[in-house]
């Protein structure tokens, strides 16, 4: 992608807060009562998590876990992995796993597999975007806040090759040349 390709406001910051306060009620309504652990996944969910949980009146602790994919995203599910173990025990747990966009689903896929195996007492996942037309295996969200159409997204947490990260609102990139 080179530099004529600018980003476009796709979701405005006011439409991510409102947004948030809605997955926020859902949340609290289905947790009520339990000690929620959430698991955000680095690095583009960090700001999602930080506004969510700030959104979350129950009792909660807050996890993060870095993947690596290697050989390409494309080639195999199997080809990523977590960088570092759980710094966390998770058996008998409530874990919600925080999300900013599920694409082709292996990142998913893979994670919720992997924590589903250590025992949790329930699993779930909050993602802020989805982009269903890219699913290559499929992912059950349980708390979704936008569908986003098939275009390079960016914003809010979410960066092309490192950029745009900072961006308030989430964006598309869209060719101006
Ligand atoms: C993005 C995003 C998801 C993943 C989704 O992460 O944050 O974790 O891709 O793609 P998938 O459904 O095709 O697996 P990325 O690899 O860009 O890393 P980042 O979170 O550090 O930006």
């Amino acid at each position: 992608m080179n530099s004529q390709f600018k980003p476009r406001i796709l979701i405005s910051s006011a439409e991510i807060e409102a947004c948030i306060t809605r997955l926020a009620a859902d949340i609290m309504r289905d947790y009520t009562g339990r000690n929620l652990l959430l698991i955000s996944i680095l690095k583009g969910a960090f700001v999602f998590t930080a506004d969510l949980i700030r959104r979350l009146d129950l009792p909660l602790e807050v996890h993060f876990v870095l993947l690596s994919s290697y050989g390409g995203r494309m080639e195999s599910a199997g080809k990523i992995r977590l960088v570092q173990p759980l710094q966390c025990p998770i058996r008998g747990r409530h874990v919600l796993v925080i999300e900013d966009i599920v694409d082709t689903g292996f990142t998913l896929s893979f994670l919720m597999e992997y924590l589903a195996r250590e025992q949790p007492a329930s699993l779930k996942l909050c993602a802020l975007a989805d982009k269903p037309f890219r699913r290559v295996v499929p992912v059950t969200i349980d708390y979704l806040g936008f569908t986003v159409p098939d275009k390079f997204i960016v914003g809010y947490g979410i960066d092309w090759d490192e950029k745009f990260r900072n961006l308030p609102d989430i964006c598309a990139m869209e060719d101006e040349g």
